[in-house]
């Protein structure tokens, strides 16, 4: 095994993060991470997740460290389509670099999802709980955390929820869009969950990708991580109009809808709330609470100054409103 920097010794220490341009790759590789640390986020182009020679050719380049998957197939709509795509980026691709990592000793960090659980549950869902996912982004990330698992045993799987940003496409930034052009918003409040800041998650991600890399010991396994309270997407919807209103960009109002109503093809759990007593205990990591998170996210979408145009950036597509 590679022997990793510490900030002790000075050695220098390489990431290798993959899907470095989506909502938590960006935000991982915008963190700030140590002095002694190289952060390297090819493109798709460069290394896609899909392609072995691809994967071969990046570790034949490059002494990683330590390697983070953020690339996924995201679309949980448009996974329902029979595409390939989905189980090859979501499964294949997260067991072909784990196999990778494992040949050259390199630890790994893959990111999943609270749709793995089918909802039925009346508390938190532990890492441990049995998996039974209700749609096929949910099957092909599950299916993609047992490759993992199978492949390289100096894994750590972070499960993380409803995940939020300054960057690319997600429902907050949707919200704020929608809000421009209707008078009132309909959203679903029969789906409760955790929502997560891809800030707070990169914070979470590089404590455990500098434990992995300094300490040999460094606990291994599935892991949750989310902000802190359970909150339906109507009540978020409703707290982002709320900051919108303080911060004098245009609210309007939310209305509560059911999820039936929405006729969606994905099913969704309606109930998907991660515990992450495991990260606290093992990582000392305490998620802070959803609201003061995604404050910190209002503040960089809705900077002072004249509101006539939303400085909403992105790809210029919506997501549906949940
Ligand atoms: N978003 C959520 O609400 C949510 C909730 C729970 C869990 N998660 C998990 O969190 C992780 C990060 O999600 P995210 O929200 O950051 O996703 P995202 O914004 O959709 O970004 C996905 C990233 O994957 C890359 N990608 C897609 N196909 C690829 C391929 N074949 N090879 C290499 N890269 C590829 C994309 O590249 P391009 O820029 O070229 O498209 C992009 O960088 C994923 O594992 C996801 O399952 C997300």
């Amino acid at each position: 095994m590679k022997t990793g920097p510490s900030s002790a010794s000075g050695k220098t220490a390489n990431i290798l993060i993959v899907g470095g341009s989506g909502q938590v790759g960006t935000a991982l590789a915008r963190h700030k991470w140590p002095v002694q640390c190289t952060v390297h986020t090819p493109s798709r182009h460069t290394l896609c997740v899909t392609n072995e020679a691809a994967i071969d050719r990046i570790f034949k380049e490059g002494e990683w460290d330590c390697v983070v998957n953020c690339a996924a197939y995201t679309e949980v709509e448009a996974a329902e389509s029979g595409d390939p795509e989905v189980a090859l980026v979501n499964t294949t691709g997260p067991g072909l670099l784990a196999t990778a990592t494992a040949k050259n000793g390199t630890p790994f960090i893959h990111l999943s999802t609270d749709y793995v659980f089918d909802g039925t549950a009346s508390e938190p869902y532990r890492s441990c709980d049995p998996v039974r996912p209700l749609n096929t982004y949910g099957v092909s990330k599950a299916a993609g955390e047992d490759l993992v698992r199978r492949a390289n045993p100096r894994h750590v799987i972070l499960r993380t929820s409803w995940v939020v940003s300054p960057f690319r496409k997600n429902f907050i930034k949707t919200v704020l869009n929608l809000a421009q052009h209707r008078d009132h918003l309909q959203v679903v409040d029969d789906q409760t969950s955790r929502l997560t800041s891809a800030i707070d998650l990169a914070a979470a991600l590089q404590v455990i990708c500098m434990r992995l890399i300094e300490d040999p010991h460094c606990p291994v396994g599935t892991y949750h991580f989310a902000n802190a309270g359970p909150a339906t997407w109507h009540e978020v919807a409703v707290a982002t109009m709320q900051g919108a209103a303080r911060r004098n960009a245009r609210a309007v109002p939310v209305e509560a809808t059911s999820t039936r109503s929405r006729q969606t093809r994905a099913r969704r759990p309606p109930y998907s709330v991660l515990c992450t007593a495991g990260l606290s205990r093992d990582f000392g990591i305490a998620p802070r609470p959803w609201q003061p998170a995604l404050e910190e996210i209002l503040d960089v979408l809705l900077p002072p100054g004249p509101k006539d145009t939303l400085p909403l950036p992105g790809n210029g597509r919506r997501a549906p409103l949940t």
